[in-house]
């Protein structure tokens, strides 16, 4: 069974339909990209997939999203979804406290106050982020000291403590220099080997290299999906060809 499935998902912002029946499978370890051109409805989709969605007003969702197999916006409780999937952010957004804590927030949130077992976590969830070795030895310093690339993995390492199943990023490099990048690159395809990935960018070379599947969106619809291989190598739709070779968007 897929990790996630989405079934005849329809998304309205008041009147406007944002999403138009999306009906997408989305295989547990792999990386799966979202691409298409801006207001095409990619960051809308993914905020679907946590229900990041019930805090807009005038949002109304029809249809199915299965997680596991159960519909996450009926049979799941929101604060299991949320410690099932996690959530990483176009700008990187630490908490203005200590490295440390920024990380032991979401643990702390669902009950361990042990240090000891703070202090695995930390460390874990820092290592698995690629960032341990940068901030070992300033964990009690704020985390707003830290350069936007650093910043960036301490934000995926606070999704990674609490262990969540899927890891969701809304165009997690586009706010960092190439060598910041290309480490998320890595480390990202690292994780998959441990979560489901669901990544948006507008970065097609970035699909290419790291994702397994990927979604061209257009006008609120998925045109195409497929391998990546296949979708940048033979795209079955004239407008996925026109956007993936730069003709339009
Ligand atoms: N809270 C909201 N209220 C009303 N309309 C919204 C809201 N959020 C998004 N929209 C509209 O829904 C459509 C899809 O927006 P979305 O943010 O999902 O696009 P996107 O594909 O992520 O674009 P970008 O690449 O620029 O981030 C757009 O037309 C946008 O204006
Ligand atoms: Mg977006």
């Amino acid at each position: 069974m897929s990790k996630l499935v989405i079934n005849h998902l329809d998304l309205y912002y008041n009147d406007f339909q944002a999403l138009k029946n999306i009906n997408l499978e989305i295989e547990a370890n792999e990386i799966t990209a979202f691409i298409g051109p801006s207001g095409c409805g990619k960051s809308t989709l993914l905020k679907s997939l946590n229900r990041m969605n019930d805090l807009v007003k005038n949002c109304r969702i029809t249809g199915q999203v299965l997680l596991d197999g159960e519909d996450l916006y009926r049979d799941i409780d929101i604060n299991v979804l949320r410690k099932k999937v996690g959530m990483v952010f176009q700008k990187p957004n630490p908490f203005p406290m200590s490295i440390y804590d920024n990380i032991a927030f979401g643990p702390r949130t669902h009950g361990i106050h042990n240090k000891t077992q703070l202090d695995e976590v930390v460390e874990k969830s820092l290592r698995q982020a690629a960032i341990w070795d940068e901030v070992k030895d300033r964990l009690n310093k704020s985390a707003l000291g830290m350069s936007g690339g650093q910043q960036q993995r301490l934000c995926i390492a606070r999704a990674l403590a609490v262990e969540p199943d899927i890891l969701l990023m809304d165009e997690p490099t586009s706010a960092l220099d190439p060598i910041s990048t290309a480490k998320i690159e890595e480390l990202v395809i690292e994780l998959k080997k441990k979560y489901t990935i669901v990544i948006v960018t507008h970065n097609m070379q970035q699909a290419v290299r790291i994702s397994d599947k990927t979604a061209f969106f257009l006008l609120g619809e998925v045109v195409e999906y497929n391998k990546t291989s296949q979708l940048f190598s033979l795209p079955q739709d004239e407008r996925t060809e026109n956007y993936i070779t730069g003709r339009f968007g």
